[in-house]
């Protein structure tokens, strides 16, 4: 986020951040969100500050705040002395779903304190098991949450089977883990030969990303990446003690494994 601000004080642009997962975050003192111009957060069913579905935008600018709640509601002005806005649409929270959200904000600074400590007892706990490695602590990072916890495993100590193996293994020890995201430039979204634009046609097969290596990537979508799913930390010291005992014996037995 530092050096994109910089970048965009450079430019003169807007920065919108997608802090989707980034509840409770802070990056040097400053809750993510508030670092751009607006910040976005997912309360989509799934996440740890969930309204069953919808999600939140912070700004500090009241001239974009009052652009936005125009956008939201239909393009209606937000009081009835302002001029209106021509472009909306309905993406309205429901009230019902904020006023779970409401309750949801009041509890989530203590189970976000409680996840936090699991989350750094799971990386004591998974600290010795062969293969495995953790994200570092960033210390400009002041105060840490996470979403859905990634490790990275090393597909060698695990007999050459990949992250989708050793999730299929983690989900047969009753363990919710999964691959989760493939390298970008394998999502079917990027179809040059499929744009309106011209020079992306004209060379479609030098522009698709498919034919491109991303060899960081695509190590880390393909083999390495291991998400453990939010609810693994919800439980305190069971929740992450079965989820480190069970990586341990998937390491340990890896080898009896399917391959791929
Ligand atoms: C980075 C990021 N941005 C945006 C979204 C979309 O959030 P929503 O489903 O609330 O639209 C997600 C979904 O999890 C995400 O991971």
């Amino acid at each position: 986020m530092d050096r994109l601000m910089e970048i965009a004080a450079e430019h003169d642009l807007a920065v919108i951040e997608d802090c989707a997962h980034a509840h409770g975050q802070r990056w040097r003192d400053r809750g993510a969100g508030c670092i751009g111009d607006f910040g976005s957060f997912s309360h989509q069913s799934s996440k740890i500050l969930t309204s069953g579905e919808g999600g939140s935008l912070l700004t500090n600018d009241e001239t974009l705040a009052r652009r936005a709640h125009s956008i939201v509601d239909c393009g209606r002005a937000k009081d009835p002395d302002e001029k209106e806005y021509t472009f909306g649409a309905n993406y309205r929270l429901s009230e019902l779903n904020a006023a779970l959200l409401e309750v949801a904000m009041r509890r989530f600074p203590d189970q976000q304190e409680a996840r936090a400590a699991a989350g750094k007892r799971f990386e004591q706990l998974v600290a010795d098991i062969p293969g495995v490695a953790v994200m570092p602590a960033d210390e400009r990072i002041t105060r840490w949450s996470f979403y859905n916890y990634v490790l990275r495993i090393d597909p060698q100590a695990f007999a050459g089977r990949p992250n989708e193996i050793v999730c299929q293994a983690m989900e047969a020890e009753g363990i919710p883990a999964e691959v989760q995201y493939p390298p970008m430039n394998r999502y079917e979204l990027f179809q040059p030969s499929l744009s309106r634009l011209p020079v992306a046609v004209e060379h479609a097969d030098r522009l698709d990303p498919m034919h491109m290596s991303f060899p960081v990537a695509e190590a880390a979508g393909l083999r390495e990446s291991v998400y453990f799913m939010e609810n693994v930390f919800r439980d305190g010291e069971r929740g992450v003690r079965d989820a480190a005992d069970a990586l341990a014996r998937v390491q340990a037995n890896a080898a009896a494994l399917p391959e791929i």
